[in-house]
């Protein structure tokens, strides 16, 4: 299996470019079913997670050219309503498809999608068969596949008890093609959403309210093909200005949405770290000398991403007293710190939801395994930061999510070989 090897503290500078947001990119795919038109995506991040999504489209029925940073997508046809389990295991983002297949097919089986194991046992979907349901679905279960089935879905007035990023996706998607008007509160509000509703906007569709908690779909007849550039990800511009603040690196983020991070940018405000910002660039400057501890809270959107949270709890290592880390959207995320403790961090786990830091400590290399996505980046940023060598294993949890990003950090200085 590839691993990552770093040999830490060597000095980062210089500039980095930021992608096409991958959970942005997880929805625009599966909504190109709802039109038979051809859906041009530029940006697209070519991540792991990417490529499962486009193996389900092609096993639908659709038609993919990747042209660089540029997909064409076509689904004149559908030729199957079943999302096999093969692909759903792998990705819970799979889950994005059930919405547009209902909606234009009238039906559509799936089992319960795998993924990302950052909550306890298998990731919940009940908002998203709730919401079928209120939309006039019907629900089975049977043989581990769940079947749904409406002629054509109905609009309805739905309440999220539960603010949910993919289940306000998957609720639009679903109703930009029913009868009549939708109105769903208590919405997520991430700018991915607002993005993916601008773009069913340009194809025909009727959405007002993204990126607050109420919106309201009038239901359409058909969606026509479109364009769209994928918004930049926000979290790896996140993930990179945590790094330079974890390695005092003077770092130049381009091509990123600083407007999409103020949550985090007015921590480091708090902090101490100098940094400037325009519309596409983030630039940070200078680390204080003493950093000071910090108590987070992750939040909905535009409250600090739950996405962020581990980059950031390795940045408080470094930190100068105590620091509390509040994981409140997944229990699993703060399970990653025990590899910190075993690079030297002194980190208390108080429940799945807290752990305690005391900083600052050194950290040393160790050889390690990626759990998850975000703690697989976090652990690259330890390496960067530690003392000798880190192994880092299960690089297949970061490729997922980040374009070549060993590539990437080697041309600032990183010091990283990727071992096959
Ligand atoms: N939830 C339910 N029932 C559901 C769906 C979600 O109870 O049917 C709960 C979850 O267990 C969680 C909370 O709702 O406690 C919020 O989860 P949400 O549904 O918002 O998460 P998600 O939509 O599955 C997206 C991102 C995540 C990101 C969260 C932030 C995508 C593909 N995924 O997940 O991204 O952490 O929003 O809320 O957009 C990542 O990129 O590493 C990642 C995990």
């Amino acid at each position: 299996m590839p691993k990552f090897i770093i040999q830490g503290q060597k000095p980062l500078q210089g500039e980095i470019t930021v992608g096409g947001a991958k959970n942005a990119a997880l929805k625009i795919i599966p909504a190109a079913i709802l039109s038979e038109g051809a859906i041009i995506v530029k940006n697209t991040p070519d991540i792991e997670d990417v490529k499962r999504l486009l193996e389900i489209f092609e096993d639908l029925g659709g038609t993919t050219e990747r042209n660089g940073d540029q997909l064409i997508l076509r689904m004149e046809q559908i030729n199957k309503t079943t999302i096999e389990a093969k692909f759903a295991n792998k990705l819970r983002s799979s889950i994005m498809f059930v919405a547009p297949l209902l909606a234009r097919t009238g039906e559509v089986m799936f089992p319960h999608p795998g993924g990302c194991v950052i909550g306890a046992g298998l990731r919940p979907i009940d908002l998203f068969i709730d919401s079928f349901q209120a939309l006039g679905a019907k629900i089975e279960y049977k043989d581990s596949y769940y079947h749904i089935s409406a002629k054509r879905l109905k609009g309805c007035s739905y309440f999220f008890t539960t603010v949910s990023a993919t289940g306000t996706e998957s609720f639009i998607m679903a109703a930009v093609l029913a009868e009549g008007t939708s109105i769903i509160k208590n919405c997520a509000m991430e700018p991915e959403i607002v993005a993916l509703a601008e773009h069913l906007n340009k194809c025909g569709a009727k959405i007002t309210g993204a990126g607050t908690p109420t919106i309201i779909i009038e239901g359409v007849e058909s969606l026509t093909g479109g364009e769209i550039e994928i918004i930049p990800d926000r979290i790896e511009a996140g993930t990179f200005a945590i790094l330079a603040a974890a390695a005092r690196a003077p770092l130049m983020i381009k091509r990123c949405r600083p407007d999409h991070l103020e949550s985090l940018l007015t921590i480091f405000k708090k902090l101490g770290i100098n940094f400037e910002q325009g519309e596409d660039w983030l630039k940070i400057i200078e680390v204080p000398k003493i950093l000071p501890a910090y108590n987070l809270k992750t939040h909905e959107y535009p409250g600090f991403p739950t996405d962020l949270q581990s980059p950031f709890t390795v940045l408080m290592t470094q930190a100068t007293g105590t620091s509390i880390i509040h994981e409140t959207i997944y229990d699993r995320r703060l399970l990653f710190t025990d590899m910190l403790t075993q690079m030297g961090a002194n980190v208390t786990m108080c429940d799945p939801h807290r752990v305690v830091i005391q900083g600052p400590t050194p950290l040393r290399g160790r050889a390690l395994t990626s759990p998850d996505l975000r703690a697989g980046i976090s652990m690259i940023i330890a390496g960067a930061i530690a003392k000798g060598t880190t192994e880092i294993d299960n690089i297949y949890q970061i490729e997922r999510g980040y374009e070549k990003i060993d590539e990437r950090l080697k041309a600032i200085g990183l010091d990283i070989k990727r071992a096959e």
